[in-house]
């Protein structure tokens, strides 16, 4: 389904680690949709080099940078200016990882060093790539900024822990740079509340299959996968969303309406 939707926009695009990644996804839909990007991810995530067979069938080129570092962001930022010829008009967040979540801590125990690692890893990196961009004024007028969370910022999921501050936080920071980036140069800034999907991040939260099937059966029209969120993304990078901006976007099928199913009351039913 190539409608040329991004056709001549230039873009960065975090996040990608293997096939099931989100940003792995995006990356393949802003390719047929005629976007050009440069592919970015944490050094240490591209030990494995599979981010190469994406660079390569998407024919987009590929700079290491972790995104909680000022100094990686402005390379990063100024490099792929120079392999795109000219500014950005978009850019994906798709970036999370909880320490407390991948050593076991529970919510009521948190490291704190943990804890502080994750939050910049999750939440204020987002802050980070967007100051980095607007001091370098690397954006075009028009541009669209995207992060992905979830909705564990609004309601309880007790497993999600310390992620679910991090994306409150990270939604806060789309509303807030949102408003001082659209007065500036028109840029849009919003994040998608997705359903959960199996990636290599989400599959890191405990009991996280059953969860999977637990939101299929609350969500009306079922999951929203990964390539369907892509798609979402691919929509609120072209020009048919020019005036969405300072939003968290429900991207669930349904679920973040809904109090209960008829599957769900089936469970119960004696
Ligand atoms: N999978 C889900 O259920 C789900 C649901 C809602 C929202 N999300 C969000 O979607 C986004 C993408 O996650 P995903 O599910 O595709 O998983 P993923 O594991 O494929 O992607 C997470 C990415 O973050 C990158 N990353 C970690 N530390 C980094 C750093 N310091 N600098 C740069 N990159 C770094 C990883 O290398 C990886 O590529 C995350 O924000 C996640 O919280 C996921």
């Amino acid at each position: 389904m190539a409608n040329n939707l991004l056709a001549g926009k230039k873009g960065i695009i975090f996040g990608a680690l293997n096939e099931q990644s989100i940003a792995w996804k995006v990356a393949e839909k802003a390719h047929e949709q005629g976007a050009e990007f440069v592919l970015t991810n944490a050094p240490i995530a591209m030990r494995m080099g599979e981010i190469n067979g994406l660079a390569e069938k998407t024919g987009s080129k590929v700079i290491p940078a972790d995104a909680t570092s000022i100094e990686d962001l402005e390379k990063l930022i100024s490099e792929s200016m120079g392999i795109l010829g000219g500014k950005i008009d978009f850019i994906l967040h798709s970036i999370g990882m909880s320490v407390n979540v991948r050593k076991g801590k529970h919510y009521t125990s948190e490291n704190y060093d943990f804890t502080m690692k994750g939050f910049d890893v999750s939440a204020l990196s987002f802050h980070k790539v967007m100051q980095t961009a607007m001091n370098m004024d690397a954006m075009n007028e028009w541009g669209s900024i995207l992060a992905l969370s979830y909705i564990a910022a609004q309601r309880v999921f007790p497993d999600y822990n310390d992620m679910a501050d991090n994306k409150a936080y990270l939604e806060s920071i789309a509303r807030s740079f949102g408003y001082h980036y659209g007065v500036k140069k028109n840029v849009r800034v919003n994040t998608i509340s997705q359903s959960p999907t199996m990636t290599t991040a989400g599959s890191g939260v405990k009991g996280f299959n059953e969860f999977i099937s637990f939101s299929e059966k609350m969500s009306p029209l079922g999951n929203a996968d990964a390539s369907a969120c892509a798609d979402y993304c691919i929509s609120l990078f072209s020009d048919l969303t020019k005036y969405v901006t300072m939003q968290n976007l429900y991207h669930d099928g349904g679920f973040s309406n809904t109090g209960v199913t008829q599957e769900v009351i089936e469970k119960f039913s004696n």
